[in-house]
């Protein structure tokens, strides 16, 4: 016999006037294998079709799903239900704006944080198209990717006590990127550019170092390492 699970969800719609936020109880029946997705879509179709959620991939590369799972940052689509007890909570993630019910616009933060880091590579600006590709140590490509492999979900925003009290912050998948760019030898930026829009409280010197980003990351990316080595190559700019 299997288990009857009872979810408790998060319900609000911020463009309706009369809405109040709440929650409400879902009860289904567990199946093999089930994900949160898998019973997130379930109840949509047979009991809420007005349900807000957001899946692109189901398969942990896209980052649209992540919620707060029994308090705690993570992906809805990696999260097995047989993994948490039968009563759970799920709740949008804090500090991104509300869409509605459980889907939050980490896009719109997303995109402000990469504009206002200048998140892009800024190469000597003399690229042609007809050359071969510039060669670069395997070493290099390799720890780049390592960073790369960020899918801007938001839980180590979500999981971060700086980004809760401070919405300036960009937490830490801001400084991974910027940790990202200053690893690539195509960056033509300065230690000095860099301490430019990362070097106050509102970038590296405003973590806590308490490692929340890192527990929640879903991609298992050593967060904690980039915030540190960021920390110790900036500080040399400020003295
Ligand atoms: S660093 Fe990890 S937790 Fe943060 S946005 Fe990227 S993948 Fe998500
Ligand atoms: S280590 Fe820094 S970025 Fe990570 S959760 Fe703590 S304060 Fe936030
Ligand atoms: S749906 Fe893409 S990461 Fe979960």
């Amino acid at each position: 016999m299997g288990r009857r699970l009872t979810l408790t969800v998060f319900r609000h719609n911020p463009r309706e006037a009369s809405s109040r936020p709440g929650t409400r109880d879902y009860v289904l029946d567990e199946t093999p294998g089930m994900t949160l997705f898998v019973a997130l879509g379930r109840i949509r179709d047979e009991q809420d079709p007005g349900l807000n959620f957001d899946f692109v991939c189901r398969a942990g590369v896209c980052g649209s799903c992540a919620m707060l799972i029994n308090g705690r940052p993570g992906l809805a689509c990696r999260t097995l239900t047989a993994a948490l007890p039968e009563r759970i909570s799920l709740f949008p993630l804090p500090g991104f704006e509300l869409i509605g019910d459980l889907s939050v616009n980490t896009g719109k933060w997303m995109r402000a944080m990469s504009e206002r880091l200048r998140a892009w590579l800024h190469d000597a600006g003399d690229a042609d198209p007809d050359r071969l590709e510039a060669p670069m140590e395997p070493a290099t490509a390799e720890a780049i990717y390592e960073l790369e492999r960020c899918i801007e979900c938001g839980c180590c925003v979500a999981g971060c006590g700086t980004a809760q009290m401070r919405p300036d912050f960009v937490g830490a998948v801001g400084l991974n990127k910027i940790a990202r760019f200053h690893l690539d030898p195509r960056d033509v930026r300065s230690d000095a550019d860099f301490y430019e829009v990362v070097g106050d409280d509102s970038g590296v010197f405003g973590c806590m170092s308490l490692l929340g980003c890192q527990d929640v990351c879903p991609k298992g990316l050593s967060l904690q390492t980039q915030i540190a080595w960021l920390r110790r190559t900036l500080a040399r700019q400020g003295w």
